[in-house]
């Protein structure tokens, strides 16, 4: 995606190997570009949300087994490190994923190679991404032209997403957002109501901020509004990405989406899901089997901000001692989710749905 005219990926290597980022936290007011060096650092971005978003954790975790390789190639440090990664976000099924896909590689190597062959596959699971994600646009601006025929073509079709499922959240493109992108792109008339998605702003500091950079027309709402603008027939279709499907459908998303989709359901919204196929987690039938993430109270009873002056300050909101729970994701079992967006199409949010798409997952499936 384009910023101020240059093309950027939200994660890349330079030109002394390190990996490169778009540090997410200092977004929308600062784009600024970190460098990860080593493991550690690469752990750092993902704890810290620097980089976030389901594929794009898949992809630093890849990277950061690369940089791990990269400084001591043997099978304890290997080892060691793809433990120290794994554990950094429980939710995103991608980074399970990704560890998976390096190890299996660097299995079968071992020396200087590992390096090498380790920065390959890192680099060939972002270009991977990069066009499953833009699969994942055209399938959806299939539905997106389905929903305008239905009004009419009467736009603006009214969109409504949660969190951020947009490039930044991958490596170009994004899940939820590439339809909106291609849409746009070709001219329909569109508008997105975006979450603002307490308790770190994604919607209202990611997502607008990519939206904008693009010049797609979006209007932030607090995350109570969603329902309201529905009964009042202001949203047409809801799309939001997901960071762990089950096998039989259901789907794990940032904590919200599960009200989203009960008010699209009351309201006879369509209410779809898109996701890369390495969002999905085979092993797994029941979504309250999912680990869901529970984050440090202080996103919730601290707000960081830019004031009057241009300095970024942070302040407190909340009554000091009062309990916080912070709760990362939530659930959306698939009989609320009218479909789910892939890269190979789009299908039922069900094991037959899935399983069409994907036969060769067919036996692992739980
Ligand atoms: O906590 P985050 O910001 O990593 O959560 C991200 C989301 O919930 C996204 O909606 C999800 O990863 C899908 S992104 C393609």
């Amino acid at each position: 995606m384009r910023i101020s005219g240059t093309h950027f990926r939200t994660i890349w290597c330079d030109a002394d190997g390190n990996v490169c980022v778009i540090d997410q936290t200092r977004l929308p007011f600062a784009f600024e570009i970190a460098t990860l060096r080593t493991v550690a650092d690469a752990a750092h971005a993902i704890r810290s949300m620097m980089v976030r978003g389901a594929p794009l954790i898949g992809a630093t975790a890849a990277y950061g087994l690369a940089l791990a390789m990269r400084t001591d190639n043997s099978d304890q440090h290997l080892v060691q490190s793809a433990a120290l990664l794994r554990q950094t976000r429980p939710t995103a099924v991608n980074l399970a994923w990704a560890i998976d896909q390096m190890l299996s590689v660097l299995s079968h190597c071992a020396g200087p190679e590992r390096a090498t062959r380790a920065f390959e596959r890192a680099g060939d699971i972002c270009d991977a991404d990069v066009g499953i994600c833009e699969a994942i646009g055209t399938h959806g601006l299939a539905i997106l032209d389905h929903r305008l025929r239905e009004k009419n073509g009467q736009g603006p079709l009214n969109i409504l997403t949660h969190c951020n499922a947009g490039w930044l959240a991958c490596v170009d493109w994004g899940t939820a957002l590439a339809p909106i992108y291609k849409a746009h792109d070709a001219g329909r008339n569109l508008h997105v109501w975006v979450d603002e998605t307490r308790p770190r702003n994604q919607g209202a500091s990611l997502t607008a901020y990519e939206l904008g950079a693009h010049g797609v027309p979006h209007t932030i709402i607090a995350d109570n509004t969603g329902g309201h603008l529905m009964q009042r027939g202001m949203v047409d279709i809801a799309i939001v990405g997901t960071d762990r499907t089950t096998s039989r459908g259901d789907v794990c998303n940032k904590v919200g989406t599960y009200l989203k989709a009960l008010a699209a359901f009351d309201n006879k919204v369509p209410f779809y899901v898109a996701l890369p196929s390495t969002t999905i987690d085979w092993s797994l039938a029941d979504g309250a089997d999912i680990p869901i993430e529970e984050r440090d109270g202080r996103e919730l009873s601290h707000v960081t901000g830019r004031t009057a002056a241009g300095t970024l300050e942070t302040v407190e909101i909340y009554p000091p001692g009062s309990a916080v729970l912070n709760i990362g994701f939530d659930v959306t079992p698939a009989r609320y989710v009218t479909g789910l967006i892939t890269e190979r199409g789009t299908c039922a949010a069900s094991r037959e749905g899935l399983i069409a798409l994907f036969p060769e997952h067919a036996r692992a499936a739980a």
